[in-house]
């Protein structure tokens, strides 16, 4: 298959990705966190090419994308007062409700489950995909399973160049990790994937909120969260720990250690550079983590930028896991295989 490239800021371009997903096609879209991959949502055949395309296990549910609330009957069958609030306050933008579904969306989006997964992107293209496209989108992220997410438009490619019908090429996406997933049908309402909404902001109109990720110990207890994600191919080697010192001290040992016979890369932030050269590996800047927006931006790009220069091992230093810092440390330990190596 041919896959066609087109600038998202175009009228024409949004009309011919709309006509794509109104005939059962594959559009990936700019969103404000990462590339999506997206179906129309009421439409099985159309969805089953998005399990395909992405390699993704028929378990694992999407994510339905609106273009307004006038939507959101069509996929949930009840909007309950909590969601409401959340809404006003954060759609559009990286908050996805997980709500009982409507019977309008087939199974295959919700990979047979009662409940559904909703979100309004805050992205002008996809937002007029959306609507021109006439009802919801279902999309994933737009990468390989289980690789990191696409935040630019070469990534996209990289992963399913030639798999889909169209890209609509919109830049760099501005967030960069994906949006947060809150659970709303159990008490206290629970994240089941911090992002770009942090759990701060959520606590501030919930009261209280459980994050069932992250949190070392619970990603086991949660099924269905995968141990091993947003994976580069390298190993990714996550160090953590109060003394910083200590651990940039431990990662320059660990380096030294696998120096002989393998190809190393550091992905740390700006403040901790000059603890490390050219020798030691291919070193990349990740933003500061006095700024960890940018680090959020950055994070993906460089895991897909380390591998893309084979790399054979990733080190990188854990986050504190505030604000978008708790989304990043996710993101690293899941790409660890949920090996956080703790130096104390
Ligand atoms: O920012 C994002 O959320 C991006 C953009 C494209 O919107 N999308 C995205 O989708 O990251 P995806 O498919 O890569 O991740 C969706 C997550 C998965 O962890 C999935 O298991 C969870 O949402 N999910 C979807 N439906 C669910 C449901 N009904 N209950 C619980 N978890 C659900
Ligand atoms: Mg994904």
């Amino acid at each position: 298959m041919q896959t066609q490239i087109v600038n998202a800021d175009f009228k024409e371009s949004i009309k011919l990705a709309a006509d794509v997903i109104r005939s059962g096609g594959l559009v990936a879209f700019p969103t404000e966190t990462v590339y999506g991959l997206g179906a129309d949502a009421t439409n099985k055949a159309a969805v089953a090419k998005i399990f395909a395309a992405k390699h993704r296990p028929a378990f694992d549910p999407l994510i339905v994308h609106l273009a307004n609330t006038k939507m959101l009957p069509s996929v949930v069958s009840t909007i309950p007062e909590a969601a409401q609030s959340l809404i006003d306050v954060f759609w559009p933008g990286p908050l996805t409700l997980v709500l009982r579904k409507a019977k309008e969306i087939p199974d295959i989006v919700t990979a047979g489950l009662h409940t559904v997964a909703v979100r309004m992107p805050q992205n002008e293209s996809a937002l007029a995909l959306i609507k021109e496209a006439g009802g919801p989108i279902a999309a994933p992220s737009a990468n390989s399973f289980g690789y990191p997410s696409p935040t630019r438009v070469e990534h996209v490619i990289e992963d399913l160049g030639g798999k889909i019908d169209l890209i609509l090429d919109g830049g760099v996406t501005q967030v960069g990790v994906e949006s947060t997933v809150l659970d709303l049908t159990c008490a206290p309402p629970s994240i089941l994937r911090p992002g770009g909404v942090s759990r701060e902001s959520l606590a501030r109109i919930l009261g209280k909120v459980s994050v069932s990720s992250a949190e070392e110990g619970e990603i086991l207890k949660s099924p269905g969260q995968m141990k091993q994600h947003y994976a580069p191919r390298a190993k990714v080697l996550l160090f953590g720990g109060k003394r910083r010192e200590k651990v940039i001290k431990t990662m320059q040992k660990k380096i030294a250690e696998l120096q002989k016979g393998n190809r190393i890369g550091i992905m740390v932030p700006e403040e901790e550079l000059a603890h490390f050269t050219d020798t030691d590996g291919i070193v990349l800047g990740l933003g500061s983590f006095a700024t960890m927006e940018q680090v959020a931006r950055e994070l993906f790009a460089t895991m897909r930028a380390l591998d893309n220069r084979g790399v054979n091992y990733i080190f990188a230093l854990a986050p504190p896991k505030e604000g978008i810092g708790l989304a990043v440390f996710d993101r690293l330990f899941k790409a660890s295989g949920s090996q956080l190596i703790e130096v104390d």
